[in-house]
């Protein structure tokens, strides 16, 4: 029997690439070159699934394209806004991705963000790097404490709710807005805000963990930048285009907000230029799961996917 034939899109880890080769008749993409829509058909034309990362716009012009026999479509990722559903349910092509692979690492990332930006940690290396630091003194770089502050998390599923555990730690009050209230013991005492708006209003510092989708795109606009209190913090480790970069950037100029911390970014790598130029930025490129466990996770949590779809087993991980 030969081997089910997987379009894999972007290079992986090694251990996920062994066992893809182990286990398919894997078309690896050596160069990691991002492919065009039309080299995505193309390369796709005889396989039975495809192993895809978030670079890649699964849109129904591209899944009308797709062969019969391919199968399944996993993601290496959380997030799935790249892959239009519907399309691929109308071509019976599963859709799955790699829910809570990523949790802790992504936690771990926002907790530096929030210290990052709340430290002044970029102007800090600056400093240092730059050979500009001429010694100790009392009014250096003041950032502020994380100790007493009320930490808003929009989007309380597991990323939020290990960034709430991890706050929690450091002293914080938690807050939080969620399209429905957690149980009792998940909400472990942090206080539920019925409306995005009302958790703005109590945020010193808001960490951004809901999806993207078409109703929280732009959440974070200038009116509701306008109801976070004075010198606030925000951090987003969720997707770029929640944020209105314009209104943002405005507000860390106009002193509005204190800083903010950003792995992600609306039309990334390609971010705003004026975050560049600010030194009220903590700035990292989109590494939020960026660790060695996490990326082989996210990698295995594909395969499962996509070996469970090839067997005529439900994927674990099933988007429709
Ligand atoms: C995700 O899984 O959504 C991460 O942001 C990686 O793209």
């Amino acid at each position: 029997m030969p081997k089910p034939t997987i379009l894999v899109t972007r290079r992986l880890p090694p251990a996920v690439e062994a066992r893809l080769r182990r286990d398919y008749d894997a078309k690896l993409n050596q160069d990691d070159r991002i492919y065009t829509s039309d080299e995505l058909a193309a390369l796709a034309a005889d396989a039975d699934g495809m192993l895809i990362c978030t670079s890649e716009k699964i849109t129904p012009a591209l899944v009308e394209k797709l062969p019969d026999r391919l199968k399944v479509i996993a993601t290496f990722s959380v997030g799935y806004e790249h892959i239009d559903i519907a399309a691929c349910e109308a071509r019976g092509i599963v859709a799955a991705n790699a829910p809570g692979t990523m949790t802790e690492a992504t936690a771990d990332l926002a907790m530096l963000l929030i210290l990052g930006a709340a430290r002044r940690s970029y102007e800090a290396q600056q400093l240092v790097r730059q050979g500009q630091w001429k010694g100790w003194h009392a009014t250096m770089l003041l950032g502020i404490d994380l100790h007493g502050k009320r930490l808003g998390i929009y989007g309380m599923g597991r990323i939020g709710q290990a960034v709430a555990r991890r706050a929690r730690g450091f002293g914080m009050e938690i807050h939080y807005h969620n399209r429905s209230r957690l149980p009792h013991d998940l909400e472990a005492q942090a206080t539920y805000h019925a409306t995005l708006e009302d958790l703005l209003r109590v945020s010193d510092i808001l960490s951004i963990n809901a999806p993207s989708t078409p109703d929280t795109r732009n959440a974070l606009n200038a009116e509701r930048i306008a109801l976070l209190p004075d010198g606030a913090v925000v951090v987003n480790t969720a997707r770029g285009d929640m944020i209105d970069d314009v209104a943002l950037i405005g507000a860390l100029k106009s002193g509005k907000l204190r800083a903010a911390g950003l792995d992600v970014f609306a039309g990334e790598p390609n971010l705003h230029k004026d975050f560049l130029a600010l030194p009220n930025v903590y700035l990292l490129p989109h590494i939020g799961s960026a660790t060695i466990e996490t990326r082989d996770r996210m990698g295995y949590a594909a395969l499962d996917n996509i070996d469970a779809a090839l067997q005529g087993r439900p994927a674990p991980n099933r988007l429709w």
